[in-house]
């Protein structure tokens, strides 16, 4: 094996997908595994915590060997591990850390914390390299929604985030009234195509003083339509409700973005999150960024969505700093962007 070359395995297991990837010299994905287990928490309507630790549990071994395998290497190539530490369930988490922990160990090779949220937005670069920076970087996951000055590793500042839901919650709740299964952000993206986003006048989700969200009172908005249509025994278009959510969702997002690119400053605009594939959402910010002519970056659909390539990147970064964790590393449900220090 090439000493000049360095493999990263990726771990992510923070919410419902146990996913390994492997990456070369910090940009070439060699393999990216997913085992999503959304077939299973359909069942109940949303992610079960204990449910989602054990599945991880049972199939991570399984999803690395398969990392490696893809990849044509084998455990004894790997430079160094780099896992998801938090935010997520802390079950879930675990699952990823101890993991990794005991790969780190037993290989004597770093072992590397990754926060998920920024992962995210290293989606990009894996498909951007050369973005120029500083970047204002809107991620929307479904936990959270921030939108964030991204100047450099380390080098980043929250500028807002929502007060309550997260914008894929709130597509995920509304979709549930709607009677679509989870998650809810595809099949109601799905719905609104036959849709007429200006159908239902609706409250918008920024709050653009301080460049906050809050997405509680759209979606209360939405369900109490659709109540009040059920109760008195109107047929209400579930297509037009869900375009009309979509669309206020989507320029209540952007509003926050504009007022930020209007201070000036930066150099390009990145999305990153799982909601960012969302198609009319992708196109409004490509188009935001053309009406101030700066480059637009969005991952392709599976490095929106949680997976380990994103987390092998932030690692690959931290890598070349030397910024290895202990083996005491524990996992953090609410760490926040620029908070972790490992
Ligand atoms: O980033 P992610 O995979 O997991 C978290 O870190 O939360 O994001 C998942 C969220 C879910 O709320 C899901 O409904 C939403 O992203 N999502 C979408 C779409 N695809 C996934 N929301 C709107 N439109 C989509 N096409
Ligand atoms: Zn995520």
């Amino acid at each position: 094996m090439d000493k000049e070359k360095s493999y990263i395995l990726g771990l992510e297991t923070s919410c419902d997908e146990t996913s390994a990837a492997v990456l070369l010299n910090g940009k070439e994905i060699k393999s990216n595994i997913i085992s999503s287990q959304i077939p299973i928490h359909r069942l109940y309507g949303g992610v079960v915590p204990e449910i989602a630790s054990r599945k991880h549990l049972e199939v991570v071994n399984e999803v690395i060997d398969e990392a490696l395998a893809e990849a044509q290497i084998t455990l004894q190539d790997l430079s160094a591990i780099a896992v998801t530490a938090g935010p997520g369930l802390v079950g879930a988490l675990l699952i990823g850390v101890s993991t990794a922990k005991a790969l780190a160990y037993a290989l004597k090779i770093p072992l590397i914390a990754v926060n998920h949220m920024a992962g995210h937005i290293y989606a990009n670069f894996l498909e951007t390299p050369d973005l120029p920076l500083p970047s204002l970087c809107l991620i929307v996951s479904g936990g959270h929604t921030d939108l964030v000055a991204f100047a450099g590793h380390n080098d980043l500042k929250i500028l807002g985030s929502t007060r309550d839901d997260a914008a894929g919650e709130a597509f995920d709740k509304v979709a549930r009234v709607l009677g679509l299964s989870y998650p809810g952000g595809p099949a109601l993206e799905k719905l609104a195509q036959n849709g007429n986003p200006k159908a239902f006048p609706l409250p918008s989700a920024s709050i653009n003083e301080n460049t906050e969200y809050s997405f509680s009172g759209l979606k209360t908005a939405v369900i109490n339509l659709h109540h009040k249509a059920k109760q008195k025994g109107e047929e209400i278009n579930l297509a037009d409700l869900a375009a009309s959510f979509q669309q206020v969702v989507v320029k209540s997002l952007l509003e926050n973005v504009r007022v930020e690119l209007a201070k000036g400053g930066y150099s390009s605009l990145m999305l990153a999150g799982g909601v960012a594939a969302n198609k009319v959402l992708r196109q409004a910010m490509e188009e935001l960024a053309q009406e101030y002519n700066l480059p637009f970056s969005v991952p392709a659909m599976i490095l929106c969505t949680d997976n380990a390539a994103m987390i092998a990147a932030v690692g690959y970064a931290k890598y070349q700093q030397g910024k290895f964790a202990g083996l005491d590393l524990n996992a953090y449900p609410a760490l926040r962007l620029g908070q972790d220090d490992f």
